[in-house]
């Protein structure tokens, strides 16, 4: 695995989890692999698990971790090229790169999705420019349209939870928000869940479907009680409209999942990728009922960064 920006990075996602899962049994396994390299963690926007879970990872292997949150501790960036920068900006995405490329075997970033320009955030402006300028592999830690790492480990935490001799099904159910939030997750999410063995749908109101690049062919509901039906896995986020891009179109249902939805469901596991808004996005019986695994999914964000760390030291390994 030369970068990890999202599932096209994996060969053979059946085998990432076994390893994953083979990891989680004993995450020390390996506590030297990294010994003499160093992980750089950059922070653009805010984060609890990623950051936290991530740094375990790489100590668990015994990588050097640098943690930058550039947001609030580096200097403020400039992202175009060309700029005559006379105003607020201090230092060129460009060159902080290089200098990060002297300090670090392997390179972190978080970048999330700006909200305001609909083909910065598609072309991925910022993880582009990690891609082009970083010399040492590149991990996405959530960018404009993607969280690959959470969607490896909600792969994981689904395979932890299904023991039946059948496909389970899975949702992806819109949630509401007071402000436009990213498709980042449900993008990802979508992507992760067309190559596992499950029957996905998505469930969102009208005005709300995610872009059809990653959508394809997913069958999508506007109609949340109908798709939460035989449930065995709901996976709740909010986004802003992708068509209206950044905008919350009026919404007339109340999309919050209860208890009585989950009546609804096969008895179905509820998932989030977290942070959540209780009583906004789901219901407070729901996150702390016997159906929520959502912390055992936040708890696998190690493994999962462990996994990835892994396949990149095997490669930076390999060259050496
Ligand atoms: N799920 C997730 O990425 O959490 P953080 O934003 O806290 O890292």
């Amino acid at each position: 695995m030369k970068n990890f920006t999202s599932v096209y990075d994996i060969d053979n996602l059946q085998e990432i989890i076994a390893k994953t899962l083979k990891i989680k049994e004993n995450p020390l396994e390996n506590p030297t692999k990294g010994n003499g390299k160093t992980i750089g963690l950059v922070f653009l926007n805010s984060s609890l698990r990623t950051r936290l879970s991530s740094q375990i990872a790489a100590q668990n292997l015994g990588l050097n971790v640098l943690t930058l949150n550039a947001a609030q501790e580096a200097w403020n960036l400039e992202f175009a090229d060309g700029t005559v920068m006379n105003g607020d900006t201090v230092e060129h995405i460009k060159d902080a790169i290089e200098v990060l490329n002297q300090y670090c075997d392997i390179i972190a970033v978080r970048c999330f999705a700006g909200m305001k320009s609909k083909e910065d955030d598609v072309n991925e402006s910022i993880l582009s420019q990690f891609l082009k300028h970083a010399k040492v592999p590149v991990i996405s830690l959530e960018s404009a349209t993607r969280h690959p790492l959470q969607s490896l480990a909600d792969c994981i935490t689904i395979t932890e939870n299904w023991k039946e001799n059948r496909k389970p099904k899975v949702v992806l159910t819109w949630a509401p928000h007071i402000k436009p939030i990213a498709q980042a997750v449900g993008n990802s999410f979508t992507e992760w869940m067309q190559q596992m063995d499950v029957d996905f749908v998505i469930a969102n109101p009208e005005g709300y479907d995610l872009d059809k690049n990653f959508t394809k062919d997913t069958k999508v509901l506007h109609n949340q009680d109908e798709a939460l039906k035989d449930a065995d896995f709901i996976y709740v986020k909010n986004w802003s409209s992708f068509e209206e891009y950044a905008v919350m179109p009026k919404v007339d249902e109340n999309w919050m999942l209860t208890n009585e939805k989950l009546e609804l469901t096969n008895n179905a596991k509820v998932m989030h990728c977290l942070p959540v808004r209780r009583n906004l996005e789901l219901s407070d019986e729901v996150m702390d009922g016997e159906n929520s695994i959502i912390y055992q999914q936040a708890k696998n964000r190690i493994f999962s960064a462990q996994a990835v760390f892994s396949e990149i030291l095997d490669e930076i390994n390999s060259k050496n």
